[in-house]
């Protein structure tokens, strides 16, 4: 949600935050702006417009040398996305420029209490930080009035900020909303994740919440909100280049669906040891003394959660819920006298999940995080975390987190059990059988391109191959915008079946031997009301004139394999209406705000 760089240096700082805006574009991408310092006019410009960084780069000023600068990519949250509510936002006297990610719940608030007489050019919750930094700036240095701004500002924020006064020096606070400062040979990178460093710097420090930076030339110096001086770590870089590069693939969403088999070996090298599962010692002490574990999550990693519940409760014996993090961080269910609370999140930033891990914390209770980003907030967070080693996803739609996810869960689920089946070999089984779903990916573009014509679909199953459908429907809706939901198919004839008409497409997931009979006479029902359908089971279930069929897997890991051809079928349903798959319309990969 929003992605923020600032560079300071020797380098070319407009270049340096252009690329990393590019790189942080999947966190946002309404707006993007940037406002630089030119060093030969000794003059501070700003660049700002709704689109994209690529129209960004296309109206900047790129005749000058410029050694300072700040950046920003927008999704909207205050103020519809237009140039005016762009960031940079500047002060009213146009002292101090700055970029914010996050949202400031008490803004209005501080307009009327301290900004009454200011005059705002946005409908932003940012313009008025920039104000009240001024207008504190007045009395106190900057650093202070920086500071003060902090202690008043209620919500999540991570802002870099320019003094026009200071061409020398860089300002960074933040709260909640992640922010990282990159150690650069010839400068310092601020940016909103990691991928804005990559290539420049291989050393980084992740700013603490209520920190505040002061950066001039090489030099930093952290403080907390009453100015004293915080401890740091310094961390390494390990992300390689290539892996947030798009190769010889036309978008990022099917390099990452390609890239599937080889993450589930990936995670095999990572949690076996010859045969046997290596789970660290305290995490499974910690799995298994828990009583009921609790699964707190958003999207697509939500819909992981659902299949971790069937692996928890059907392979290892535990209770376990599933929550929306949204609801669950202000509306907590009554508990187990022993609960263990796993968050899954693939950014590991997701502000929903933040909102309940900081209630489950405060309440005294453990908690661990599945992530795909070993450094970010929750990992760092939760009392334990678990990688999922799926490499860096640049697409919005999650596809590789997703079969991490569930791959990582069947590991942890084994770990707890007294299963004696061959795990390693039936996630081999599962890494080589969607292979054999790749290279059928041009039948399922011809199946898109015949039978997916309808504003509306459905998917349709039972059981664990329900909660397969709802991340099939979630795929397919936000990138292709086909109004398509997921739905138990005993439930759609409890009324949803009104909205069944001529040519409505319904795709069945069949791959649960108990229930494939129920779940074909739905598909029947509707199939007599004029429903196109067509059928992804697997070869024991399977019938005459099934569209797609998958090999047999171990029954609960069908999900992982039933999933794949959903992908495609999102990627060439998009594909075929010629929208931008990598970043479909009003989403964010990164959800920093509640
Ligand atoms: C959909 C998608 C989202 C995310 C959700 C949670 O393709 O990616 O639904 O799954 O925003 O994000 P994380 O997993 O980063 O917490």
């Amino acid at each position: 949600m929003c992605g923020i760089v600032g560079y300071i240096g020797k380098e070319g700082a407009r270049e340096i935050i252009l690329r990393g805006l590019t790189r942080l574009e999947y966190r946002g991408y309404d707006s993007a702006g940037i406002a630089l310092f030119n060093n030969e006019e000794k003059t501070f410009n700003i660049y700002k417009d709704m689109g994209r960084v690529a129209h960004l780069e296309s109206i900047t000023d790129f005749s000058y040398p410029s050694k300072i600068g700040i950046g920003h990519t927008r999704w909207a949250t205050h103020g519809r996305p237009n140039q005016v509510n762009s960031h940079p936002h500047q002060s009213g006297n146009h002292r101090f420029f700055i970029v914010h990610n996050g949202v400031i719940d008490n803004y209005k608030e501080l307009k009327s209490d301290y900004l009454e007489f200011n005059t705002f050019d946005s409908d932003t919750d940012t313009e008025v930080i920039a104000h009240l930094i001024e207008k504190f700036s007045n009395e106190m240095s900057v650093n202070e009035a920086i500071r003060k701004t902090m202690s008043l500002l209620e919500g999540s924020y991570a802002l870099a900020i320019m003094d026009t006064e200071n061409s020398e020096q860089l300002y960074a606070c933040k709260n909640k909303s992640p922010l990282l400062i990159g150690i650069g040979e010839n400068g310092i990178i601020i940016s909103s994740d990691l991928m804005a460093l990559v290539g420049y710097s291989t050393k980084y420090i992740p700013l603490q919440d209520k920190s505040f930076v002061e950066i001039s030339g090489n030099q930093y110096v952290i403080y907390d909100v009453i100015g004293k001086q915080m401890e740091h770590d310094i961390k390494t870089i390990d992300i390689d280049y290539f892996n947030i590069e798009k190769g010889e693939y036309a978008h990022f969403m099917l390099k990452e669906i390609n890239e599937q088999p080889s993450v589930i070996r990936t995670i095999i090298s990572k949690y076996f040891d010859e045969d046997k599962v290596t789970l660290n010692g305290e995490i499974k002490k910690a799995l298994s003394v828990s009583d009921r574990l609790y699964i707190v999550a958003a999207g697509t990693s939500l819909n992981a959660g659902y299949i971790g519940k069937e692996m928890f409760e059907k392979m290892a014996g535990i209770p376990t819920e599933v929550h929306i993090a949204s609801e669950f961080a202000y509306n907590m269910p009554i508990l187990s006298s022993n609960p263990l609370f796993i968050f899954i999140s693939q950014s590991g930033e997701t502000a929903d999940l933040r909102a309940a891990l900081v209630n489950v914390k405060a309440k005294g209770y453990r908690s661990l995080t599945l992530t795909n980003v070993k450094t970010s907030t929750l990992a760092r967070e939760a009392d334990y975390y678990v990688e999922l080693h799926a490499g860096p996803e640049i697409a919005v739609a999650s596809t590789k987190a997703y079969t991490a996810n569930l791959a990582v869960l069947a590991i942890l689920a084994y770990g707890l059990s007294n299963q004696s089946f061959d795990l390693r070999n039936e996630l081999s089984k599962v890494a080589i059988s969607i292979e054999n779903i790749i290279d059928k990916h041009e039948y399922i573009e011809s199946l898109v391109k015949e039978s997916l014509t309808k504003r509306n679909c459905f998917y349709i199953g039972r059981g664990i191959d329900y909660y397969a459908c709802l991340e099939a429907s979630l795929k397919l809706k936000e990138i292709s915008y086909i109004q398509t939901e997921g739905f138990a198919a005993g439930e759609l004839k409890h009324g949803t079946i009104a909205l069944i008409e001529e040519g409505t497409p319904v795709i069945a997931i069949i791959s649960q031997r108990k229930t494939s009979k129920n779940t074909r006479s739905n598909l029947n029902e509707v199939k007599s009301r004029g429903a196109n359908t067509f059928v992804i089971s697997t070869r024991g279930v399977h019938e005459h004139g099934d569209q797609i069929v998958l090999d047999d897997v171990y029954e609960l890991f069908s999900p992982i394999l039933t999933i794949i051809p959903a992908q495609f079928i999102a990627y060439y349903a998009a594909l075929h209406r010629g929208y931008d798959i990598d970043k479909p319309r009003n989403l964010a990969k990164s959800v920093t705000v509640e």
